[in-house]
Formats: structure tokens, C-alpha cells, sequence
């Protein structure tokens, strides 16, 4: 009896899920969800060709060097690096002296010690990078009622990494005629910019590289193009965001030697251990 019940209750069961399924693929075959621009016109991040790509990829130092300088010289004036010290710059290759001169160029917010009053100093190879706004609101004002994100992690944090910073910078362009005549409502706002790469295709950020040459590379240094410095500052955004990449792949390796050879050792005494027995 319990068993037949049981039978029949998953009959009912299976055949409402069959019925539901049935109602939403005709449904969605009916009257189908209507185009949206986004949906047409945004484009995957182009594939770049990092150093850091695969198990063996590690970061190019001159490039993060490099990227480092578009960052000063171009973003920190609105996006901040909070998660980042001074100090971590050291693995781009920067010495102790040239630390403590990058870090004495920024201003720190700090506690004035005699009086308690907040004031400013310059800063120490210990200190992080400071925010560029005091807060949300000071962030909205300044651009276009949209915050410019803290860059400590977007490139973990933004689908297609590097690849996805690189193709935003160097992604603006008009917009496509073909969009209008397909969505006469979706023209990019007053004091936003056509970009395909960002997810609903307008932002509120001006292309920030906007001419070869825009940053001066020392010597030995490839030609900054506009393709060039949007490249090494997406680099060196990678490794803001993931610092440890080169242990993480080097611990990798190691692992997985370490588990061939055991594995070798463990088929070996299997043969030794069983080599006179019939099996
Ligand atoms: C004048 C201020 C300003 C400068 C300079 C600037 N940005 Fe931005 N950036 C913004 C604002 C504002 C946004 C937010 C846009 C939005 O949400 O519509 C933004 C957004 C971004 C995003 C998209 C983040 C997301 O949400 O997917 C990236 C990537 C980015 N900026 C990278 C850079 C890089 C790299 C530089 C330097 C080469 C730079 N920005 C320089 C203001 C700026």
C-alpha cells in the first residue's frame, strides 16, 4: 500500500514538473523576452596574451613598473588603491629609497599628537595608498553621480579580469549607428560614453587614456601608445589584486611533482611488495 502510494505520489510529481516545463518553454516560444541593446551590442573582453597567463606565468616587472607610473599618473587621481601599502611595491623591483620617495609624495590623513586635531603628513613605505574622495558623496559629486571603484581588486572582482580593463580603455567609440536604428530609446546619456565592454554599455568615466605619449616611459621602455599603457596598467592591476599569483602557481608545481613521484614510489612497492606472488 505505502509502496503504491509512494509510486503515485511521484507520478504527480514528475508529471507536474513536465507540465511547468511545458507551460514555460511554450511561453518563451510564444512571445519570446524582447531584445535589449545590452544584450545585442555588448562584446566579450578581447584575449590578450599576458606573461601571467598559464601554470608557468608570472608578472613582468618592468610591466607592472610601467603600469604602476599610468596608475599614478592617470587613475589615482580618481580611483583609489586602499588594500595596497607602499611598501608592497617592492616586488616590482623598487628599492628601499624609491619606496619611500613614492610614499612621501602622497598626503596621509593622520591625528595631529599634540593638539588631537586631524591633519596630514607625508607618507611611510607602512602606509597604504589613501582614498582619493573622503566618501561616497564626495566621489558622486566629483563624477557624474557615479563612484569610481576602489581598484585594490577589480581585477578579480570584474568577469575577464585584465583582459576586461584592457578592452574598457581602449573599447570607447562612437555610438553604432546600427544601435539607434534598432533602439531609437538606448542613446547614451548626456555625460555618459559609449563603451561596449562595460556591462550596460554607458559609464560615467571620460576615456581616461586619451593620446599616445600621454605618459613618458623611461629608456628601454616600449612606445607609450595608448594600447601600450593600457595593457601595463591592467598588468599592474593584476597584480594589485592578486600579489601572490607567482607562490600560487610555483606551490602548484611543486605540488604536483611531488605527487608523481609518489605516485612512482607507491606503483614501485606495489611491484616489489606483490613480485613473487601469483595474482
Ligand atoms: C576623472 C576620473 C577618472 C579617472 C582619471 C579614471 N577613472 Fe576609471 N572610473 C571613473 C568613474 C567615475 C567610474 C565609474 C563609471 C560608472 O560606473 O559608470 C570608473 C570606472 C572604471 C572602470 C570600470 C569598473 C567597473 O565597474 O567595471 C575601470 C576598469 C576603470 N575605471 C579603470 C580606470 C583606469 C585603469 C584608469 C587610469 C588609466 C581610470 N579608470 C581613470 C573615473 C575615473
Amino acid at each position: 500500500m505505502v509502496r503504491i502510494l509512494g509510486i503515485l505520489v511521484g507520478i504527480f510529481f514528475s508529471g507536474w514538473l513536465l507540465v511547468t516545463f511545458l507551460v514555460g518553454a511554450y511561453t518563451y516560444v510564444s512571445s519570446p523576452p524582447a531584445a535589449t541593446a545590452e544584450a545585442e551590442f555588448h562584446l566579450h573582453p578581447k584575449e590578450v596574451d599576458w606573461s601571467f597567463n598559464g601554470p608557468l606565468g608570472h608578472y613582468d616587472k618592468r610591466q607592472l613598473q610601467r603600469g604602476f607610473q599610468v596608475y599614478s599618473e592617470v587613475c589615482s587621481a580618481c580611483h583609489s588603491l586602499k588594500l595596497v601599502a607602499f611598501r608592497d611595491l617592492e616586488a616590482l623591483g623598487y628599492n628601499e629609497a624609491e619606496i619611500k620617495a613614492i610614499a612621501k609624495k602622497r598626503q596621509i590623513a593622520d591625528i595631529d599628537p599634540k593638539t588631537g586635531e586631524a591633519t596630514t603628513r607625508p607618507g611611510l613605505p607602512a602606509d597604504h595608498f589613501p582614498l582619493v574622495y573622503p566618501n561616497d558623496t564626495a566621489a558622486r559629486a566629483a563624477n557624474n553621480n557615479a563612484i569610481p571603484p576602489d581598484q585594490s581588486l577589480l581585477a578579480k572582482s570584474r568577469h575577464g579580469g585584465p583582459d576586461y580593463i584592457y578592452s574598457l580603455l581602449t573599447g570607447y567609440r562612437d555610438q553604432p549607428a546600427a544601435l539607434l536604428k534598432q533602439f531609437p530609446d538606448a542613446k547614451t546619456p548626456t555625460g555618459l560614453h559609449y563603451n561596449p565592454y562595460f556591462p550596460n554599455l554607458n559609464l560615467a568615466m571620460a576615456p581616461p587614456l586619451t593620446a599616445d605619449g600621454q605618459v613618458t616611459y623611461g629608456p628601454g621602455n616600449p612606445k607609450p601608445t595608448k594600447d601600450q599603457m593600457a595593457k601595463d596598467v591592467a598588468a599592474f592591476l593584476m597584480w594589485a589584486a592578486e600579489p601572490k599569483l607567482e607562490t600560487r602557481h610555483n606551490v602548484g608545481r611543486a605540488v604536483v611533482f611531488f605527487l608523481l613521484i609518489a605516485s612512482i614510489l607507491s606503483w614501485l612497492a606495489y611491484r616489489s611488495v606483490w613480485a613473487d606472488k601469483e595474482h
